[in-house]
């Protein structure tokens, strides 16, 4: 398959690109490098031994776009690209909502001008809220607290009624749960341009001695030891997760919405332990108060996925932990 990538740069998008290279597809990346850096597209043809075009295209540049889709016969599109701080969100709203919902409107109108129909939608868990009950399945009831999480709501609305409108257009709603560790090699991986605001990247930039220690935003929460719990889950199967999506699009389905998460929910501690357990570091911390807008507990059902993709998580917290120490020790200053 010919595929479109685009944030090909970024965190996910890096990772899923290795695995399309590496299963005998061709792909192209668009970024416009606002929060990634071109090395880890070098990077990726290194560890796959294969070519990856890179092409510095904001995907709201309509005619940038199309350019791009001049020089390929593109099959599908993994939409990666967009802005995802969820604090930032609050602050900039309307450059969320260009860079997200236009930036996704002017993609769709290139794709349908190209004739290409097939498009995988980097959507988050952040569309459930906070979650009645968990483990969280696809048919939840949705909202969101924030204008990131508004925006990948939206974004979801619009595909939907598209597809509806044209219904050619075959599409994956793929909700992460939270994407963690890197490239078994430790050559690409998460790259926060700031102070990070997840926890992993924080917890990695402690261990290295970047930051003095971690902040664990609340003990008091209804959970077995009072600190958060999320469902983790490795780069690499999320990226997997694409590939599996990428097929199923082929079975030309319409509209399709899962899970990506291992169905298994680790405490702000449990990781801080598995992390100092596995690396030998020591990651200092403190209680703080809670986060505004943090949820107590948030994990997925990943039945679906596994039912109708044929997918799900294979690499368990220790890999998650190690790899991302891997990377962040081969590479403190990340990218730069
Ligand atoms: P990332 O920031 O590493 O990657 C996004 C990439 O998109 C970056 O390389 C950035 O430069 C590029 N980009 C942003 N706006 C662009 C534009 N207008 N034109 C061209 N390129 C643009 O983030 P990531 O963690 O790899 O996330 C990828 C996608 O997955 C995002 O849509 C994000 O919202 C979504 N997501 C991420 C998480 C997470 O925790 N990492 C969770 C749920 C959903
Ligand atoms: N946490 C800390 N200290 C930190 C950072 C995080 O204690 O410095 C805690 C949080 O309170 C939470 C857990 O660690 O309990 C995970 O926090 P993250 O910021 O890593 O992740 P979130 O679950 O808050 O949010 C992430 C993405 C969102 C996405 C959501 C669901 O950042 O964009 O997962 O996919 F919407």
């Amino acid at each position: 398959m010919k595929v479109l990538v685009t944030g090909g740069a970024g965190y996910i998008g890096s990772h899923t690109c290795v695995q399309l290279l590496d299963a005998g597809h061709q792909a192209v990346v668009v970024d416009n490098l606002c929060n990634s850096s071109e090395e880890a597209v070098r990077r990726v043809e290194s560890i796959a031994s294969a070519s990856l075009p890179f092409h510095k295209v904001d995907i709201r540049d309509n005619d940038g776009l199309a350019k791009v889709f001049d020089q390929y016969d593109f099959d599908s599109v993994i939409h990666f690209a967009g802005l995802k701080a969820v604090g930032e969100s609050v602050a900039k709203s309307l450059m969320y909502y260009q860079n997200n919902i236009q930036g996704t409107l002017t993609l769709c109108d290139v794709m349908a001008a190209n004739n290409v129909h097939n498009l995988v939608f980097s959507s988050s868990a952040t569309v459930y809220g906070d979650p009645a009950t968990v483990p969280i399945k696809e048919d939840f009831p949705l909202s969101a607290t924030n204008p990131y999480g508004r925006s990948k709501l939206m974004v979801e609305e619009i595909l939907r009624d598209l597809h509806v409108s044209e219904p050619a257009w075959n599409i994956a709603l793929l909700r992460y749960f939270n994407p963690v560790g890197a490239h078994a090699s430790g050559t690409i991986g998460e790259d926060p341009s700031d102070i990070p605001n997840n926890l992993m990247p924080f917890i990695s930039q402690v261990a290295v001695g970047k930051l003095e220690k971690l902040s664990v935003f609340g003990n008091d929460y209804p959970t077995p030891d009072g600190t958060g719990v999320r469902d983790y889950i490795h780069v690499d199967d999320l990226a997997n997760g694409h590939l599996k999506a990428l097929e199923r699009l082929q079975a030309q389905p319409g509209v399709v919405t899962y899970n990506l998460g291992t169905g298994n929910g680790y405490s702000v501690l449990d990781m801080l332990k598995a992390f100092e357990q596995e690396t030998g570091k020591s990651v200092a911390y403190e209680i703080v108060a809670r986060r505004p807008g943090d949820i107590a507990t948030c994990y997925a059902d990943a039945s679906l996925a596994k039912k109708e993709l044929g997918w799900q998580a294979t690499r368990n917290v220790e890999d998650m932990v190690r790899d991302a120490w891997k990377w962040q020790s081969q590479n403190p200053n990340g990218y730069r």
